[in-house]
């Protein structure tokens, strides 16, 4: 028999076992021991052994956000991981709860803490595996000091993010179709914020990464040299391409720029934003541009719509792979073509399971002999490097855009929106402490730079 302090929690092909009284968690193979009591790990770690508070170090875990003014910490619920991330909800810390919580700091010992915060050993011992118990995970209890970003104290013990709902329309044969789901889009306005928030749509706003740049703008720097023409396909909402033609014009420049969306409720959002410039309900399978008359074409992040087929051996891009084919149709002499999205040179392409639809990561290395056997130069660059984006700036920690928009719904206001935001630019009518900017290296509220690239062609 286990001790009752143990919790055992199965997910998947491991087993999680949670020590209720430090919150500390250690995963075994799900087919385990039979007889946990005499696991030779357990025992090492002192899951087993009674605690001696003089040896425990209280750190504060990475989640919890305080809220002072109403003496509650918010946390995440290990219940549940729905697939747009953990609900929150608020614990009430009791005036002793408090003056403990305020005295924890990752260096003092429990009996250090409870001088500190004036509660006797016993009762701080008790009150901090309440607060370190799997349905709380606000406090860590450990026999050493670790560094301020160890990954036990970023972690939160519970399911596993549950997959994305998906319809059958979305996939016909093996291959995932997109067109239905596209057609329909009615959420324009806040699709990007909410549901599929991009790179670019992160870095849509001024960001430091940018040297204060949009990303629309840094593009427009690194592709744009003479007012040609340009196409864009797939411009989302359309702030891409306002924040490209705003800065060609203060260069000087003036290009002729075509959109082509499938979706038209983003199309008109488009010209919304890009006054004067047209737009054309197509597909990018089927560009309707005559052969060789586009000189920069731009298609960022929208490959991984493109419909990728399930064959016996993994995913093939066969959608990115027919859009390159169009692309080098199109292109005229002389042109550039720059194709971004999330994969990797030589991965196994895999579907993502936590957006509302079915994108399959693209796996660069064959679009890039695709393109060089229909006669393109191809170059493939991390996104990064392409637009000298400074990995080393911050943006919010997403589990900490959910602590937001939790304090949103709360409140009645519109969820915050999908941006990178910063310190000094996120919205912030509560006051909330604990809140964590991580570098773009980290999980923030788009895809990871680090595997975002940039598809270079030329005609
Ligand atoms: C993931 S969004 C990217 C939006 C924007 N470029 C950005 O980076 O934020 C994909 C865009 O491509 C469009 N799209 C998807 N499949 C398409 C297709 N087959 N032909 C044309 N546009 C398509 C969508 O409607 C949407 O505007």
């Amino acid at each position: 028999m286990p001790p009752p302090w143990l919790r055992l929690l199965p997910y998947g092909s491991t087993l999680t076992v949670f020590d209720e009284r430090t919150g500390r968690d250690v995963a075994l193979s799900a087919d385990g021991p039979g007889d946990l009591g005499s696991h030779p790990r357990l025992a090492r770690s002192g899951f087993l052994a009674p605690l001696d508070p003089a040896l425990l170090i209280p750190h504060r875990k990475l989640h919890p956000l305080f809220l002072p003014f109403e003496g509650a910490l918010l946390c995440p619920d290990p219940s549940r991981h729905p697939p747009g991330g953990w609900s929150w909800r608020t614990i009430d810390l009791a005036p002793r709860g408090l003056a403990l919580w305020n005295a924890v700091d990752g260096r003092l010992t429990v009996p250090q803490v409870a001088a500190q915060a004036g509660v006797p050993v016993a009762e701080a011992l008790v009150r901090l595996g309440e607060l370190a118990a799997w349905p709380v995970q606000a406090v860590l209890l450990r026999p050493d000091r670790v560094r301020p970003d160890h990954p036990s104290l970023a972690r939160v013990v519970g399911p596993p993010r549950e997959p994305n709902l998906r319809e059958a329309h979305m996939y016909t044969g093996g291959a995932t179709t997109l067109g239905d789901f596209h057609d329909a889009i009615d959420d324009a306005g806040t699709r990007f914020d909410l549901a599929e928030t991009t790179l670019a749509h992160a870095l849509a706003l001024p960001h430091p990464a940018l040297g204060g740049q949009r990303y629309g703008e840094r593009l427009c720097d690194r592709l744009l040299q003479s007012s040609v023409r340009c196409v864009e396909v797939g411009g989302g909402t359309g702030e891409l391409g306002a924040a490209f033609l705003d800065r060609a014009r203060g260069r000087g420049l003036t290009p002729s720029y075509l959109r082509i969306d499938r979706s038209p409720a983003l199309l008109a959002l488009q010209a919304e934003k890009m006054p004067g410039t047209a737009g054309i309900v197509g597909d990018a399978l089927a560009l309707a541009l005559p052969d060789g008359t586009v000189d920069l074409l731009l298609a960022n992040e929208i490959i991984a719509d493109l419909p990728s087929t399930r064959t016996a051996s993994g995913w093939s891009n066969d959608g990115a792979l027919q859009f390159v084919g169009e692309v080098a149709r199109v292109l005229a002499a002389g042109g550039t073509a720059f194709l971004s999205e999330f994969g990797s040179e030589a991965d196994e392409p895999e579907e993502t399971e936590q957006l509302d639809h079915p994108e399959v990561s693209i796996r660069f290395e064959t679009l890039v002999q695709r393109a060089r056997a229909l006669g393109l130069q191809a170059r493939l660059v991390p996104i990064a490097e392409f637009l000298s984006l400074d990995l080393d700036a911050h943006w919010l920690w997403r589990p900490h855009l959910g602590a937001v928009r939790h304090l949103d719904q709360r409140a009645g206001r519109a969820p915050t929106a999908g941006r990178a935001w910063t310190p000094a630019t996120l919205p912030r009518p509560e006051h909330a402490e604990g809140l964590r900017w991580v570098t773009l290296r980290d999980e923030g509220p788009g895809p990871l730079p680090g595997r975002t690239w940039a598809l270079l062609l030329q005609r």
